[in-house]
């Protein structure tokens, strides 16, 4: 089979796409028209259902003050709900998770079936963190410091030499204080405002509705990295949920996924949702492709189940032939006759306001945060990458970066803090962006910079500023 050479799946991270052709593009909508080829590719939602028409944002000192970004976390971290993890994470009674953010540190702990209580990691002594380990399993937790205990709730169990103590000084509530927590199709979410609206209203029901056919509560966690990244949580969180730069910072996926006509849907409280056309090319390169296959379809058709031997000789029949491959296979853990065509094939991006953007595909989810850093430094942040896959399932698609995972679901797999120069380590697309942030950090702060300007393509992030302000400016 004749392999197209135009296109070079080993490209550096710093090489860029060849300067653009011109485009039929329709702007002023949330979605653009798309081939026609299959139904579920079209458009779900034409009309605007909001005009983000602020295309540029002038307030760039918010990647970089301190000031701002102690009122971030006043106003918007403690104040939302953040996606944390899946119950299947804690698996059985007396299990925990630690979680992290920004300098705020929280336990999450398992009790009977799906009962879960989650309380900060503070001794209520002298406020030692109670627990170091990411995941584990215990009845009672025992400070290092002076061994006071409390059980796996939070609550005050033991006070050392109690007798020493002048009763005025402990006669008040010692049990560790709670932080709101709740689940959605089994992913726990937490939110330190205690008056916050319950979990359900806060994702809304549109949503819901829209991520019906995933199989959310049938996952293992097979991934779980973090790193320190020397960039602003918010310009790394914007670097994905915009297709845009797809075609020069990626450009080895130039001939496999569509940026450009992404259907980009906006939901209420900030959550969005981006649809990237798998095994389209980009229009950028399609008419400078040569009819064989790129690396990346090869790949896709392989893990969609499809032989060698039936590879189509273009590239335009692969993403039929991989939607055919799997609708077929009635054998597989995934129930892929639930999902529209195009989801079998495209990605789903489903972002969470504020800082969670999740990658979904029948098969498993690739899920990220960006988090302020526990410094305060608004200059870094903690990136976040966590891959889950259906249970069961043998192979997942390889741009999730996961090799020889243990998908068995028997073990808690451990949280693995990368070295932050570790660039590699995150895999070859996201260590494109990696290298490219600190230059986009560094470069905003210049006199001659006069703030952000948004494309279409950029709309969630222009969507994004529309809710962060509802927060900072206190009306959330
Ligand atoms: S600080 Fe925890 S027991 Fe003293
Ligand atoms: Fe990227």
């Amino acid at each position: 089979m004749e392999t197209n050479t135009n296109l070079d799946s080993t490209a550096s991270a710093i090489d860029y796409a060849d300067p653009h052709h011109p485009i039929d593009y329709e702007p002023s909508r949330l979605g653009y028209r798309v081939p026609d080829w299959k139904d579920t590719r079209k458009l779900y939602k034409a009309a605007l259902v909001k005009d983000y028409s602020s295309a540029r944002h002038t307030d760039k000192e918010g990647y970089w003050s301190r000031e701002i970004a102690d009122q971030e976390w006043e106003k918007l971290f403690a104040r939302t709900w953040h996606m944390v993890g899946h119950l299947n994470d804690i698996p059985t009674e007396n299990s925990f998770m630690k979680v992290d953010i920004g300098h705020e540190s929280i336990l999450v702990t398992r009790g009977e079936g799906d009962a879960i209580v989650a309380f900060y990691n503070v001794c209520q002594h002298r406020g030692t963190k109670l627990v170091l380990q990411d995941f584990g399993k215990t009845k009672k937790l025992v400070c290092p410091f002076h061994r006071w205990e409390f059980s796996n709730k939070g609550d005050l169990l033991k006070i050392t030499d109690r007798e020493t103590f002048r009763t005025k000084a402990i006669c008040h509530d010692l049990n560790i204080p709670k932080v709101r927590v709740e689940t959605w199709r089994g992913w726990v979410f937490v939110n330190m405002n205690p008056d916050a609206v319950p979990l359900a209203e806060y994702i809304g029901d549109e949503l819901d509705t829209l991520l019906k056919a995933y199989d959310f509560e049938r996952v293992v966690r097979i991934r779980d990295i973090v790193q320190e990244w020397p960039v602003n949580w918010k310009a790394a969180h914007e670097a994905f949920n915009e297709g845009y730069h797809v075609q020069a910072t990626h450009p080895q996926l130039n001939p496999a996924v569509n940026a450009y006509h992404a259907q980009h849907d906006l939901y209420e409280n900030g959550h969005g949702r981006s649809i990237y056309q798998f095994m389209t090319p980009t229009p950028h390169v399609a008419d400078q492709l040569q009819p064989g296959l790129a690396e990346e379809h090869k790949i896709f058709l392989r893990e969609a189940g499809v032989a060698e031997a039936d590879f189509p000789a273009h590239w335009q029949d692969v993403p039929q032939a991989i939607i055919n491959a799997k609708k077929a296979n009635k054998d597989y853990p995934v129930d892929y006759s639930k999902f529209s065509e195009g989801q079998l094939i495209d990605d789903w991006g489903v972002g969470f306001f504020p800082s969670t953007e999740t990658f979904l595909h029948p098969e498993g989810f690739f899920i990220q945060h960006w988090r302020p850093h526990p410094s305060g430094d608004p200059q870094k942040c903690i990136y976040q990458a966590q891959v889950y896959a259906i249970q069961g399932i043998k192979e997942l698609p390889s741009f999730m970066a996961v090799e020889n995972a243990d998908m068995s679901g028997k073990t808690v797999l451990p949280r693995t803090w990368l070295a932050d120069d570790d660039i590699d380590a995150t895999g070859p697309v996201i260590s494109q962006d990696r290298v490219l942030l600190p230059r986009l950090q560094s470069g905003m702060q210049s006199r001659g910079f006069k703030g952000g300007v948004f494309s279409d393509q950029e709309i969630r992030i222009r969507q994004f500023y529309d809710e962060y302000y509802q927060y900072m400016r206190g009306h959330k």
